[in-house]
């Protein structure tokens, strides 16, 4: 299979993707359309979309910004305490939702409005399982006593499981996934109602990364880069050709002032190389045969809705990563910006 040279699948979708506002989103959107038919967009903007009528207009401007016409964006809808059920069940049933998504009170980008106790919104996620609403979540534990190296595999055992106790039939993504204990807890449980989403980034680089000639800010993300065991894991998860497991880029643009800074911004603008990192991974595993399934089908096949018709080739031909995307007078630098990959779009 490594020999190799050219590959047609059907188009894949991104199950998570951040294509932020206005001008950013002007700029940023056609890279995912370079690859991808579908993408979950995530709904943590700045004022995130809590509601229908906010998912409505922020899927109506993701349109209006596209080139692509074919390009469908998927909504989400950012669960609050006080997120209302009516609002819920419409926005499902009307599929203006594809589903709700859970972030722990202040675990990352814009996440102040998030979820401090989950015992909270039982009586949203009653509903989410009676209607099947999948819950998409950003699994880490956000107690800053926790090590950040640990948040996932304490959210997995502290939060997840139990949740999953009281709610056996509730589909859950765990996205972007990172340890070796979400690997396992998800193939362990083999069930119907449990995925997981898996980034290049996660796949291709371990925490050492983050450290090279210094400190790298253009990597830091959350949840944080791993060590390489759990690097080895994500690896060896997408290569067995587990049907649990599916393309979640979590492209996360920010601007670059925003992320060498005081403060810098968590978040990796992978949206221009993805689909080429994730075959890279694929071909170094010599697990090519899977990576349709985990771009193009294990996805729609958990989110239940049709599998694309539509297919891309790739092919074995160097590609050279663009340095930067212009935002005015400032810019957002890609993942692995300027290198060059062995795989390019035919
Ligand atoms: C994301 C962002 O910037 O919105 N950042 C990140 O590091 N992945 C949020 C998220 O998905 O956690
Ligand atoms: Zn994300």
């Amino acid at each position: 299979m490594s020999s190799l040279k050219k590959i047609k699948i059907i188009k894949p979708d991104d199950w998570h993707v951040h294509l932020r506002d206005q001008d950013i989103l002007e700029k940023v959107i056609k890279y995912t359309q370079m690859f991808y038919q579908r993408a979950i967009i995530m709904p943590n903007l700045n004022e995130p979309i809590i509601d229908c009528k906010k998912a409505i207009a922020y899927k109506n401007r993701i349109i209006n910004l596209s080139k692509n016409k074919q390009f469908t964006p998927l909504m989400t809808c950012y669960l609050t305490k006080d997120t209302s059920l009516k609002e819920l069940q419409h926005g499902f049933t009307e599929k203006i939702f594809i589903g709700s998504k859970l972030y722990p009170n202040q675990s990352t980008t814009n996440s102040k409005t998030g979820i401090n106790k989950i015992s909270e919104i039982f009586h949203i996620l009653e509903l989410m399982q009676k209607i099947k609403m999948p819950l998409l979540v950003h699994g880490e534990e956000n107690n800053n006593n926790i090590d950040i190296y640990d948040r996932e595999a304490k959210f997995i055992e502290k939060t997840l499981e139990p949740l999953r106790k009281i709610f056996p039939e509730l589909k859950i993504i765990l996205e972007h996934i990172t340890t070796k204990e979400a690997v396992s807890y998800i193939e362990e449980n083999n069930s119907p109602y449990l995925a997981g989403t898996i980034t290049p980034h996660h796949l291709m680089l371990n925490r050492n990364n983050m450290f090279v000639h210094g400190i790298q800010p253009n990597l830091y993300c959350l949840p944080i880069l791993k060590r390489k065991i759990h690097q080895n894991a994500l690896r060896k998860a997408i290569s067995n050709g587990s049907t649990k497991f599916f393309l979640g880029s979590d492209s996360a643009p920010h601007i670059q002032k925003n992320k060498i800074n005081q403060i810098g911004c968590a978040g990796i603008f992978n949206a221009p190389s993805s689909l080429l990192c994730y075959i890279t991974v694929f071909d170094e595993m010599k697990a090519l045969k899977y990576f349709e399934s985990f771009c193009s089908k294990n996805g729609p096949n958990f989110y239940n809705v049709p599998i694309n018709k539509e297919s891309i080739t790739l092919v074995k031909k160097p590609y050279k990563i663009l340095e930067k995307v212009s935002i005015g007078k400032d810019f957002i630098k890609p993942f692995l910006s300027g290198e060059t990959l062995t795989w390019s779009v035919l």
